[in-house]
């Protein structure tokens, strides 16, 4: 049977793109569907261009109903990879899901996680701290941000001269290298 992933993002869209292209040449594995909590963000012009549908829902919906939960339940989605999605997930979502939730974090957790720990927040926050590496960190989801288990990581040397735009563009090569092959390998193992 087909596995079906989902997609959730609230910007851009780079990651949730390459993970969508890369699972086209997989067999037995389609991108259902991508979820957006942003009518504005740039990965609704990227799914449109790879013909997935989206469904954009806002914070009440999310929270305070259980319809985006029922919806990935009917369309049987054994996959939910967050890709930059900026919103917690409700614990409702967490538990119909268990160990079906992955997402990516652009540093080496435990460092510089956690809420408001987001995109250039993150790269400003290893700067300042003089950090000689980051990297990323692929973990399934729990209720908690950046808390659940690790499932992968990999890292990049950090220069005293890097900008926190220097250090984006390094964590995001690694994002685009390795997030399309590990969903895929966590998928091939369902
Ligand atoms: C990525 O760097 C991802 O790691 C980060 O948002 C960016 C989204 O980029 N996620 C977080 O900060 C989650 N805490 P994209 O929209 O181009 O894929």
């Amino acid at each position: 049977m087909t596995k079906q992933i989902a997609i959730f993002a609230s910007g851009s869209g780079s990651n949730a793109e390459k993970i969508a292209e890369y699972l086209t040449n997989i067999p037995d594995v389609e991108t259902t569907l991508i979820l957006s909590n942003n009518p504005k963000a740039g990965v609704i012009d990227r799914a449109r261009r790879l013909h997935i549908p989206v469904l954009l829902f806002d914070r009440t919906t999310f929270y305070e109903s259980n319809q985006v939960t029922r919806l990935l339940q009917a369309q049987k989605i054994d996959l939910i990879v967050l890709a930059g999605f900026m919103w917690l997930m409700p614990s409702e979502l967490v538990q119909a899901f268990p160990d079906r939730i992955v997402n990516i974090h652009p540093a080496l957790l435990p460092k510089f996680g956690g809420k408001g720990m987001y995109g250039h927040f993150v790269h400003e926050a290893v700067v300042a701290a003089g950090e000689t590496e980051s990297g990323i960190t692929i973990h399934y989801v729990n209720e908690h941000y950046d808390e659940g288990q690790i499932i992968f990581q990999a890292s990049c040397p950090v220069a005293p001269t890097d900008s926190p735009e220097d250090v984006a563009r390094h964590v995001q090569k690694l994002e685009h290298e390795h997030y399309p092959r590990i969903v895929a390998e966590l998928v091939a193992a369902m």
